[in-house]
Formats: structure tokens, C-alpha cells, sequence
């Protein structure tokens, strides 16, 4: 048995866990991080599938991140933006396409009115929803009680415009249907991103990739913590007892610690064994958030056809298959690779079906957009994170109706030595690698602020 006693003990080497450890660390702290993969980085995974690198899991970076932009600079990594000369396509429900340049999607004048009187007023309220505390605006209540997909029933008869402000945070962010999350929720998906402008701009909110792949992030600061990072150690029993806690790892580590970290998905707590338990209202609190559910699809082709047609490889439609596809060719790559997400009923409904006719149809989606060509790529990849035990879905976790007020402001309230931090109870940066960094810097300064008193 390895056992071994540190001041601080991290479970989970994601951006979170390993930031935490690094800022504990740099003041002087030991500690150990103890990961249940065979890998680094949880949700940032950059690989190499029939020849091709692909980025598994997160790899955007917009401009509002600044703690992963800083985190970036300080590795020395390099960035580049992501490809947008041309045309973006777009897909009505009668099934037309339709080229565009901008960011509303070319519907009817009527509609257009519609969508942008939305986004103003989607705008406004998050100018008044802090994402530290969305549950403080006045009518939190109400909007916590309201799903998304009601409130904008409540809102305009539209139904088109209706489908896509819903998509901008249902299908492409939360990654659930928008009746299934309230309005409050929706709200503080807006608020961490700055606005809800910034969702609907994907200049913005997909602007650059690091060269090299994102999770080069991961990776730098695991190297620095050398043999503090113990890979293959997931972990199964906290418990507290005096003043400190004792963690155990079905691999038969033992590390002992004044403080734990518990820097993974919220929803994969209930897997650990507490002694004593977690008290009754983190119990309740953990069966009221949930994964979304998204297939990241990855298809490269030996050249970017679509650049040829004047396309800039960006799509959008509420009612394809595959809701949203960019352009994801790869720093001084001569292949074009083209990225597209399938999202929660959709990508239930493609479980269903055999692996053949999964592809099928999501290369049917993208030749939709693009044309015939995109039907046969070179190599083919499903990003499945719903099949990934130490993640359980994609891209993040958020409350169900009512959960966010009833339970929002306990998330990341210790237990004793308990400490909690993850991307999915960040406020700026929720549900990115900005918001695991801003966690994992914030976790960090609440044990050194305790160490000292
Ligand atoms: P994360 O889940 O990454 O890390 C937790 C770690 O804990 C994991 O390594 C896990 O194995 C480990 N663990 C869990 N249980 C354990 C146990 N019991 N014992 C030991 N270890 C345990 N973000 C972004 O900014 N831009 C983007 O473009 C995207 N796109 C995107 C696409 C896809 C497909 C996904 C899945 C995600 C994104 N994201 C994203 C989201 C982003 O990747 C995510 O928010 C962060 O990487 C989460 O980092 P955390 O450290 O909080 O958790």
C-alpha cells in the first residue's frame, strides 16, 4: 500500500484540480493529485486518430477568459483563430439553406425583429444577473420555476425565433432541451459568457485554438507538479476525522491531508463513500444537477472543399441533425477537418441506432450544410464523453427547475476539510476551462486564507 501525507490532496487532474494544486504549491503548500485516469486534463483531450489530431473535448478560447488566456500566456503557449472568411450556411425548418454573412440568421423580416428584440432583452436581464449569485435578481424565484423553452413561449408567438434563441443556450451550451432547465438558468449561462450577445457571435465565443492542441494547458502544469500527480488513483472513501481527512483510491493508495479537493464534475460525487456523510442538503443538492449530452463529430478531409465554394465552414440550424459546424482545420494543416455537435434528444435518438448508420446520418447533416463532399471524410470520430465514467456526459452539469435557487449558493460551500471546485460551479467561465481555472484559483486562496487563521 502507498501511503503518503500532504497538506492538501486534489482529486481530479483536470484544469481545475491542477491549477488548484499549482497556486497551492507556488505558496508553499505540498500536495498530491490524485487522478482516476490513466491520462491528464479530464475534459481536455488533444489526440491523434488515423493520422489526425483532434481535439476530443474542450478547445475553444474566447476573449472574456481571461483567467485561461492568462494561464495560456503563462505557458508560453501559442494561439490562432479559428477560420471565418466566407459565407456561413444556414438551414430553415422548411429545410431551405440559405448563405449569410453576420450574426443573425437570414429569416423573415418579421422574425429578425423578433430575434433581435430577444437578444436586447436577453441582454439587458444578464446585465443584471451576477453569475456569481444569479439566485440575488428579484425575480429569481420566478424565472427559476419557468422553463427556457416556456419563458420564450411567454415571450413571442415566433416559433422560429423561438427555435434559435433556444438553441443558443439549449443546444450549444447546456446541451439539453430547453424545457428541461429554467429561465434563471439560462440567464446565468448568458452571464457567464459576459453576455448574451457573445453566445449568439461565434467570432466571439469561438475565437481562437491553442497550436498544439488545449489540452497542452493540462499537460504543462502536471509537469510541473512532477511526481506529485499520481494517474490511475480514482478515489473512493473520504473521510474526516480530527483535523484532517484521509482518501483512499481503489488502487489501493492512502494519502493523508489537512485539506481535500474534490475538482470533478459535481455529479460524480455520489460514486466516492463519505465517513461521515456529506450532510443532508449536499445529498439533496447532487440529485438536482445533471450532465448535458453532446457528440462532438470530428470528419477530416484531405482538403477544406468547402473554402473553395466561398464557404467559411460555419452552419447553424435548430432543426438539423447536427445544430452547429465550423471550420476546425488544424494550425498549417493542408487537410480540412470540420467539426459538427449533435445535442441531447438528437444525440439520445443516435444512440439508438448502429454505429453505420449514426455516421451516416451525421455526415448527411454536414452535407446538408456544405454539399455532397462532406459525406466522405478521410477519418471519422465521435467524441463520446457520455461513455467516459469519470465524466458521464458533455460538456458540463447544470441544476433542473427550481434547483438553482433552491441549491445554487451551497455548491461550493466546504464540508469541514472538504473543498469543492470544477468548471460546472464556476460563475464567469461556467461550463469552460476559464471557469475550471477561475475555480481552481479561488479554491486555492480559501484554504491558504483558512491555513492562516
Ligand atoms: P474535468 O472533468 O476536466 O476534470 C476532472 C478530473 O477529475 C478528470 O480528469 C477525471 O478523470 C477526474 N476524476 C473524476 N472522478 C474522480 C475520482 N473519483 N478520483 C480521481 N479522479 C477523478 N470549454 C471551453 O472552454 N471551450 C471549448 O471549446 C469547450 N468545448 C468542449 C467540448 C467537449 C466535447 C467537452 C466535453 C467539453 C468542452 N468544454 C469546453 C468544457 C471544458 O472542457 C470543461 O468545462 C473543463 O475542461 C472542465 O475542467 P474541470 O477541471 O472542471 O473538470
Amino acid at each position: 500500500m502507498n501511503e503518503v501525507t500532504r497538506d492538501v490532496v486534489i482529486v481530479g487532474a483536470g484544469a481545475a484540480g491542477l491549477t488548484a494544486a499549482h497556486e497551492l504549491r507556488k505558496a508553499g503548500l505540498s500536495v498530491a493529485v490524485l487522478e482516476a485516469r490513466e491520462r491528464v486534463g479530464g475534459r481536455l483531450w488533444t489526440d491523434v486518430i488515423d493520422g489526425a489530431m483532434l481535439e476530443i473535448g474542450g478547445q475553444w478560447v474566447s476573449p472574456d477568459q481571461e483567467a485561461l488566456k492568462e494561464t495560456i500566456a503563462e505557458l508560453g503557449l501559442e494561439t490562432y483563430s479559428r477560420y471565418r472568411e466566407g459565407e456561413s450556411v444556414y438551414i430553415n425548418a422548411a429545410g431551405e439553406r440559405t448563405l449569410f454573412t453576420g450574426e443573425i440568421f437570414p429569416v423573415k423580416p418579421e422574425t429578425e425583429k423578433e430575434l433581435v428584440r430577444l437578444i436586447d432583452k436577453l441582454d439587458a436581464m444578464v446585465a443584471e444577473t451576477d453569475p456569481d449569485r444569479p439566485w440575488d435578481r428579484p425575480d429569481a424565484e420566478e424565472l427559476d420555476r419557468i422553463s427556457f423553452e416556456a419563458w420564450l413561449e411567454q415571450e413571442t408567438d415566433d416559433q422560429e425565433a423561438r427555435d434559435n434563441i433556444a438553441l443558443f443556450i439549449a443546444g450549444a451550451m447546456l446541451t439539453k432541451p430547453a424545457y428541461a432547465f429554467s429561465a434563471l438558468q439560462a440567464l446565468l449561462m448568458a452571464a457567464s459568457a459576459g453576455s448574451f450577445s457573445h453566445l449568439v457571435d461565434a467570432d466571439y465565443i469561438l475565437d481562437e485554438r491553442v497550436v498544439g492542441g488545449l489540452q497542452q494547458v493540462p499537460l504543462l502544469l502536471a509537469e510541473r507538479l512532477g511526481d506529485d500527480v499520481f494517474l490511475e488513483q480514482p478515489v473512493t472513501e473520504v473521510k474526516t476525522a480530527g483535523d484532517g481527512v484521509t482518501i483512499v483510491t481503489d488502487n489501493g493508495m492512502v494519502v493523508r491531508a489537512r485539506y481535500v479537493i474534490l475538482a470533478h464534475a459535481p455529479i460524480l460525487y455520489p460514486w466516492i463513500e463519505f465517513d461521515p456523510p456529506l450532510p443532508r442538503l449536499k445529498q439533496q443538492l447532487h440529485q438536482h444537477i445533471s450532465m448535458g449530452f453532446v457528440i462532438k463529430v470530428h470528419a477530416v478531409y484531405d482538403r477544406p472543399f468547402w473554402r473553395d465554394k466561398g464557404l467559411s465552414g460555419t452552419a447553424f440550424s435548430p432543426y438539423e441533425l447536427s445544430h452547429e459546424a465550423y471550420d476546425n482545420t488544424n494550425h498549417g494543416d493542408e487537410r480540412g477537418t470540420l467539426v459538427g455537435f449533435v445535442s441531447d434528444r438528437n444525440a439520445d435518438d443516435l444512440f439508438r441506432v448502429s454505429a453505420e448508420e449514426r455516421k451516416e446520418r451525421i455526415l448527411a447533416s454536414l452535407a446538408n450544410y456544405f454539399g455532397p463532399e462532406a459525406k466522405d471524410p478521410l477519418v471519422y470520430y465521435e467524441s463520446d464523453w457520455g461513455a467516459e465514467e469519470w465524466t458521464r456526459g458533455a460538456y458540463a452539469a447544470s441544476f433542473d427547475l427550481g434547483g438553482l435557487t433552491r441549491y445554487g449558493a451551497d455548491l461550493r460551500t466546504p464540508v469541514g476539510p472538504i473543498h469543492f471546485a470544477c468548471s460546472d460551479m464556476a460563475g464567469a467561465g461556467y461550463q469552460h476551462v476559464d471557469g475550471a481555472i477561475r475555480m481552481g484559483r479561488l479554491v486555492a486562496q480559501n484554504i491558504l486564507d483558512e491555513a492562516r487563521r
